[in-house]
Formats: structure tokens, sequence, C-alpha cells
């Protein structure tokens, strides 16, 4: 009956996929908002793990349409990839159920050859990024020389661009990083193939879900990424180049506020970050390695192993600002199961000075001088993944998710515990 947006809460892979899939059971129409193949969301149910980068998390639904927004940036050739390989399976990925917006971005080898040439050159200082293009592209969007995805509809001016745009790019590549230049040629012939399998999927994004919210239907917004890697909002420069944030969803699909019934924020039990860039509660001891263990935490993308660390209270509370949440959904929390003590921060200070919000905007520099005040709280023993309510938690478990509620003044209303789309304790 109205937009629901699924919002990563932290420094992304909270598990936005999963919690998506399973809400998508009540959903018409799934929308990703914002990033690209930067992105890797996981859905396990139906006998499948579905490791998805560009295609929303609610395909597994034959009733529900996926749509890619005019947000997300598109590699093509990893789009027609991950078609092929969900067809296999014997998924519906035809024109009527999975569509592109016309104003959707797209990727190019150059872009992501540009990626990699910048991350090279910034040596020791490297973002850590995914290499898959997602910077040089949204700059290009925002310098108005992007090519669009409704450029496809004409494969052989399509062609024509891309040549135009790889020859470009050329220049950079060779005249300021000294990298060799790529075969544009070769590139817009494979780029024309691309155009013609992906023209049928075309179309206006904007008008196909300000219809399903005008007739009263529910539109899924699908964040990618996580608050605190937000352009604006992040932990700015080690962030990625779009916008995780809820308002993200509104521009990169293109509706108003006005319908947005629940904002979502996804947060893991504890904390995770890939790449680099500050991580105030990280732990690079024994217990770092068992999260990582237990969790499974190498990135979907790039297979890194992620930083672990324990939970942040200040980013969720900053979560919950930026972008509204009328609750948080909690993931992993089985994860934790085992280990005796839990600690989590609770607030920031410098010099005697409390902010109980994490101070991502304040820049690295104010960052570096803020010091996490940790509670700490008994853990469990037991195994928790069986539980369907929360009266099925040990008491430490449900008493942790408790102080989360209450720290942040908002409802927990998803607790993933297990990958499954069924290890979920689900209150709406
Ligand atoms: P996303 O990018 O936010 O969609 O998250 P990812 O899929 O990159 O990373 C989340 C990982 O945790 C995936 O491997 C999921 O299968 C897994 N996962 C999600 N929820 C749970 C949970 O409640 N418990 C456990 N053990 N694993 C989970
Ligand atoms: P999902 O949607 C976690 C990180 C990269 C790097 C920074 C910039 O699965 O949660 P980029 O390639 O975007 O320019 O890299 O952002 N990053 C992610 N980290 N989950 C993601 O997506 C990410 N997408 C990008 O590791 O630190
Ligand atoms: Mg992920």
């Amino acid at each position: 009956m109205a937009a629901i947006i699924v919002v990563g809460a932290q420094w992304g892979d909270e598990g936005k996929g999963r919690v998506v899939d399973r809400l998508a059971a009540q959903a018409d129409l799934v929308a990703r908002y914002n990033g690209g193949d930067n992105a890797g969301h996981t859905v396990v149910a139906e006998g499948h793990t579905l490791r998805l980068h560009l295609v929303p998390s609610g395909i597994l639904y034959p009733h529900v349409t996926c749509l890619i927004g005019a947000g997300v940036v598109v590699n093509p050739a990893r789009l027609v990839q991950e078609m092929d390989a969900l067809a296999e399976l014997g998924l519906d990925i035809g024109p009527r159920r999975l569509k592109l917006s016309a104003a959707a971005h797209i990727i190019l080898p150059s872009h992501q050859a540009l990626d990699g040439a910048r991350e090279a050159a910034r040596g020791q200082a490297a973002l850590g990024t995914t290499r898959r293009g997602i910077g040089p592209v949204y700059a290009d969007k925002a310098a108005r020389v992007g090519i669009r995805a409704g450029a496809m509809a004409d494969p052989e001016a399509f062609a024509r661009s891309v040549r135009h745009a790889i020859e470009t790019h050329n220049d950079l590549l060779t005249s300021i990083y000294s990298q060799p230049p790529l075969d544009a040629q070769a590139i817009a012939a494979e780029f024309h193939e691309y155009a013609r399998r992906l023209a049928p999927h075309l179309t206006d994004g904007s008008a196909l879900v300000g219809e399903a919210l005008a007739t009263g239907r529910t539109v899924l917004c699908e964040g990618a990424q996580g608050t605190l890697l937000d352009l604006d909002h992040g932990t700015y420069p080690f962030v990625t180049s779009s916008s995780p944030v809820a308002g993200g969803a509104l521009t990169g699909l293109g509706f108003g506020p006005a319908y947005v019934e629940r904002v979502i924020g996804v947060a893991k039990a504890y904390t995770t970050r890939v790449g680099a860039g500050p991580f105030p509660t990280e732990l690079t001891d024994a217990v770092g390695q068992r999260l990582r263990e237990a969790g499974g935490e190498y990135g979907t993308t790039t297979g890194r192993p992620r930083r672990c660390g324990w939970l942040d209270l200040p980013i969720l509370r900053y979560a919950a600002r930026v972008n509204g949440l009328t609750e948080l959904a909690l993931t992993k929390l089985d994860v934790l199961s085992g280990l005796e003590v839990l600690k989590a921060a609770v607030a920031y200070e410098r010099n005697g000075e409390r902010t109980q919000y994490f101070p991502a905007e304040l820049g690295m520099e104010a960052l570096a001088l803020w010091r996490p005040v940790y509670e700490q709280w008994p853990g469990w023993a037991e195994d928790i993944r069986d539980a369907h309510r929360r009266s099925d938690l040990p008491t430490a478990a449900q008493a942790y998710v408790t102080r989360i509620e209450e720290q942040i003044g908002l409802p927990v209303t998803f607790i993933g515990v297990g990958p499954e789309r069924e290890q979920a304790i689900v209150s709406q």
C-alpha cells in the first residue's frame, strides 16, 4: 500500500538482501535505488543461495516485479551474466518481471580501469574500492557526460557513444595514469550486443513506481551499501559515490516522501566494514577473528575479509536520524552465541565531552579525536538458530535486543538468527 525503504544502517553487508527477500512476500514491486555491482546481496531461500549484485532481492517471488532504478549504475556485462545465472536456476527474468530504468547510467570497462588506476595512484591512502568503476561512472554522471541505459534502445547509436566515451577515457588512462589504452572498437561491438539483449527491459522507472503507489500497491525500495558509506553523510572520503541513505530512495527511484510508510534500518548485531577508513569499535584480536569466522565475514563481491568489531550504538542513532528510521532489522544475532561477554559502544567521548551520535559528518580529523565509551553485558551459550519467537531466545539475548531498542528508541521488528529466509523472528 505504500513505499517501504530498506537501508543499510552501518557500512554495508548488514543483510539487506535477506531482509528484502523476506519482506518481498508482501510486496508488488522491489526496486533497487543506488549503487552498482559493488553491492553483493545474499538471499538464501527455496534451496538457492543467490548472490545478487544488480538484480533486486525480490526475484525469487513470481508475483513481484523487479526494477533497477535511475539511481543505479549498471555494468551491462555483469547484468547479463547475473540474468543468465538466474535463468539457469529456472527463474523468470523476462522483460515483464525485470525492468531497467532508462535513466540508470552505464558502467564501461574504462570506468573500471580508471577506478583501478586512481586507487593505485593513491598508494597508502587507497580507499579500498571494489574497483567496479563506481566512482568514475558517478563522476561522469555528475559532469553530464555519462551514457544512460535508455540509449540502448538504439544499439547502433549506443555503440557509437560507447566508443567515443572509451576514447575520451583512454586519453586520461594513458596521459595521466600511464596505463595502456582500451580497445574502443572491440568494446563498442560487445556493448552493441548488450544493448540488443537489454533494450526490451528498458522502462520509465519513475512512472512504474508512481503508478504502483497511486494504485495502492506496495513498493519495497532496496538500498545498497550503508549509511556510513553515503557520499554526503558517511565517513568521507572512505565512502561510495552514491546515496545509500533513505533520501536516495526518493531521488534514485523518482517518487515523493508522502508515500513512505516504513524506513527499515538493517544492522548487524555487531559491526563490519570492508575497505579502508575509520572503524572505532574494530577488534583486531581473537574476538574479531571469531566474529569473522562465525559470521562468514568475507565480501560477497570481492571475497575480501571484512573487518569486524563490536556493535556501535552511536552509529545506529546516527542512522536513525539521517534516514528517519521507523524500526530496526537486527541480523546475525546467532553469530554472537557463545561469547561470554558482549560489548557495545554506547557513546563517544572527547576531553570529557560526550556525544550520543556518531560524528561522521565532521570529517576524519574530528572523528579521530572521539573515543567510544563501552558498556558490557553477559552473553549466552545457546544455539538460537531455531528461534521463531522472541520468547524462544535465551534471556541474555532478549536483553541484548531490548537494550538496543531502548538505546535507539526504535522497535526491532526483524531479528536474524541464521541466513535462511525462515531463520528470522519477524514481528510486523
Ligand atoms: P547485504 O549486502 O546487506 O545484502 O549483506 P550481504 O549479503 O553482503 O552479507 C550478509 C551475509 O550474512 C550473507 O552471507 C547472508 O547470508 C548472511 N546473513 C544474513 N542474515 C544472517 C543472520 O541472521 N545470521 C547469519 N548467520 N547469517 C546471516
Ligand atoms: P552492499 O550493498 C560493503 C565499500 C568498498 C569501499 C567503499 C568504496 O553489499 O552492502 P566503491 O567500489 O563503492 O567505490 O567502494 O565502499 N563498499 C561496500 N562495502 N558492502 C557494499 O555493498 C559495498 N559497496 C561498496 O569496500 O570501502
Ligand atoms: Mg553485501
